[in-house]
């Protein structure tokens, strides 16, 4: 028999990951979708599209549809994503439908996230709920937010970074930046053009940014042979491409999310922020990946830095936790869903 589980949604700008109750993380696909240009039918994705990133013909939009500036003229379409993600993980609902839990990427507008909670009904789903990104990365990362005391949880996402300062199981302070894993792929990007005239797509920048990319400087030094177009040329080229230069690449906008935890922590109220400097400061989401970051912020800022246990996994973790320890955690939810 078709049987239903409590989800945690993790509708991330780069990833979608779904956290089934007492089974953990059962789904994760890039949050892409290929349509038809003419017609405005869905071709693929998920996996399938990001596979089609970049290689597409004309006729055919492969996108992210959060990183686009306008989301309301795509959120039907990542509506549509949705329903289908939940229905292949879940099942159509037969008696019960799940109850959801779900965090959102910035800059939804109410109408947005009620196509989203209508998609989801679509799905079978019960009841759905809207977490706070900081609250469910920081259950996530197993921070005890509910205590008098305050924790940094800093939320690297691809397109944004979550900045936020926790203490009672609310967020004293909590800011968005556009700055994520992305900033730097494009910087790797900025970097072999003037560097090397040589022009590599955003795929290929965010593999070499995972297979030799560093925030610190690496005792073994690695090496990546990267295929792109000679701008002098045209034609393809390969180059050998070193962790050091990567490294250097990516300083800037490592810098510059260094200089927006800092900001954040000056805004911090004096006895909260001694709080963080006593438990540091933790990463999470995908961009906490990035070798050597915990390392680079703690260098600058002389507080100790530390990414979370599986960091990409800590949002959607965090809003199936609320449900499988719904008598602790239970209480964040209606307090998130207060907030807005
Ligand atoms: N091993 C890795 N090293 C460096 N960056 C990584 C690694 N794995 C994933 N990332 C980066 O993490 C980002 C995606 O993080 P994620 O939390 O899934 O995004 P979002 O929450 O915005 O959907 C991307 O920029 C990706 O390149
Ligand atoms: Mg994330």
């Amino acid at each position: 028999m078709p049987h239903s589980t409590d989800l945690g949604i993790d509708l991330g700008t780069s990833n979608v990951l779904i956290y089934g109750r007492n089974r953990g993380i059962v789904f994760q696909e890039p949050t892409v979708i290929a349509k038809n240009r003419d017609n405005d039918r869905i071709i693929a994705i998920g996996e399938e599209a990001h596979r089609m990133l970049g290689r597409a013909p004309g006729s055919i939009d492969v996108y992210y549809p959060f990183k686009q500036t306008d989301i309301s003229q795509s959120i039907n379409f990542v509506g549509a994503m949705l329903l289908r993600f939940v229905i292949d993980t879940n099942g159509k609902h037969i008696i019960n439908g799940p109850h959801v839990v779900m965090s959102v990427p910035a800059g939804l507008s109410d109408s947005d996230r009620r196509t989203l909670i209508s998609a989801l009904f679509e799905s079978g789903a019960r009841r759905t709920q809207i977490i706070s990104r900081p609250i469910a990365a920081a259950l996530g990362a197993d921070l005890p937010i509910g205590e008098p005391y305050g924790e940094m949880i800093v939320d690297i996402g691809g397109a944004a970074t979550d900045i936020a300062v926790l203490s009672q199981g609310r967020d004293i302070l909590w800011k968005t930046e556009n700055i994520g894993g992305d900033s730097f792929d494009q910087a790797i990007i900025k970097f072999l053009r003037r560097k090397h005239n040589m022009l590599v797509g955003e795929i290929t920048a965010e593999e070499i940014k995972q297979r030799i990319g560093s925030a610190m400087p690496r005792r073994d030094r690695l090496y990546l042979d990267v295929t792109g177009r000679d701008l002098l040329t045209g034609l393809p080229k390969t180059l050998r491409v070193t962790s050091d230069e990567v490294r250097e690449a990516m300083d800037e906008p490592l810098i510059a999310l260094i200089q927006k935890i800092h900001e954040t922590l000056a805004a911090t109220p004096a006895e909260l922020a001694a709080d963080i400097f006593d438990s540091g400061i933790v990463l999470s989401g995908g961009g906490a990946l990035l070798d050597g970051l915990a390392d680079a912020v703690s260098m600058n800022l002389k507080i100790a830095c530390r990414v979370a246990d599986n960091p990409q996994e800590c949002i959607a973790r965090g809003c199936g936790l609320t449900m499988e320890k719904y008598s602790e955690y239970g209480k964040y939810l209606a307090a998130s869903r207060k907030r807005r």
